[in-house]
């Protein structure tokens, strides 16, 4: 029988050094029950002296062999953590669109790929703020990123107004539908991140996430048919070791998009932990 891959594609569009990666796990048999992906953002954190924090987060990953765990760092420290943790998925928070050129400052998917690094996160609301990140611009991203064989975690969220005038769900969707990249998506997850719970300890219902993750799943296979299917959507936004299990339970949550609590081991190897649990 043909295996497939983590997200869900046949092997033939996954190159034979990334199937190997744990990014690139099969999948359990039930079509339905995506691996969970728990990944962390470390944003604008991590000095060299966090390369032991790094190693333990990897170590500890170890013990839950049923999810996918990957943390993604500054550039700059990106080639550092591979060395120090090798098979262990360590991914970037950027990318720029453009194969190389006269972007000072950017970093293009080749040299992430070069680096070692196996994903990116694309479109975060941070960067779609301060950078004004356009829809047309993350998909390129996303594009550029899956062509050079690293994984890509693209982000979608409403903000507070937008979700008091009622229209969060309708927002986010054209969101997803305009920043979708347009082929290659084995190795796309989605993550749904309310601008207004990233970091400040407000979390939207399990109804609220149950009501979104289920629309941009129908945008999913509106775009991509079955493949749509099998694209995993993780949730962010304050997810603790407290309220993950109650996430997780939550129907086509397939994982995590972590920031404050992926710093620490100590924080995040509880939210590894609550993925791996079956859900009750
Ligand atoms: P927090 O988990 O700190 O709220 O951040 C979420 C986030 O932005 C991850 O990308």
């Amino acid at each position: 029988m043909e295996e497939t891959g983590a997200l869900g594609v046949s092997p033939v569009r996954i190159k034979a050094a990334a199937a190997s990666a744990s990014w690139a796990k099969p999948l359990g048999p039930a079509p339905m029950e995506l691996r969970k992906l728990v990944a962390g953002n470390w944003k604008m954190h991590g000095l060299a002296s966090d390369i032991d924090e790094i190693r333990g987060i990897a170590a500890a990953s170890r013990q839950y062999a049923g999810v996918d765990v990957a943390l993604c760092l500054p550039a700059i420290l990106i080639e550092r953590a591979v060395r120090a943790v090798p098979g262990f998925p360590i991914g970037a928070q950027d990318v720029h669109q453009a194969e190389f050129g006269a972007h000072t400052g950017s970093v293009s998917a080749r040299m992430l790929h070069d680096a070692g690094a196996s994903l990116t996160i694309v479109g975060h609301s941070e960067r779609r703020e301060a950078q004004r990140e356009s829809d047309p611009q993350v998909r390129a991203k996303a594009e550029a990123a899956l062509s050079c064989d690293l994984g890509v975690i693209l982000c979608v969220g409403e903000s507070e107004e937008v979700r008091a005038a009622g229209r969060a769900v309708q927002t986010v969707c054209s969101q997803l539908e305009a920043s979708l990249p347009g082929h290659d998506v084995a190795r796309l997850a989605i993550a749904y991140e309310p601008i207004w719970a990233i970091g400040t300890g407000k979390v939207p219902t399990p109804g609220e996430i149950g009501e979104m993750h289920a629309a941009l799943r129908g945008c999913l296979r509106r775009a991509f048919g079955d493949g749509g299917a099998r694209i995993r959507i993780l949730y962010g936004g304050s997810v603790k070791a407290s309220n993950a299990a109650e996430i997780f339970s939550v129907g086509d949550v397939d994982g995590a998009l972590v920031g404050g609590a992926s710093l620490k081991a100590a924080d995040f190897i509880p939210i590894v932990a609550a993925a791996a649990a079956p859900v009750t």
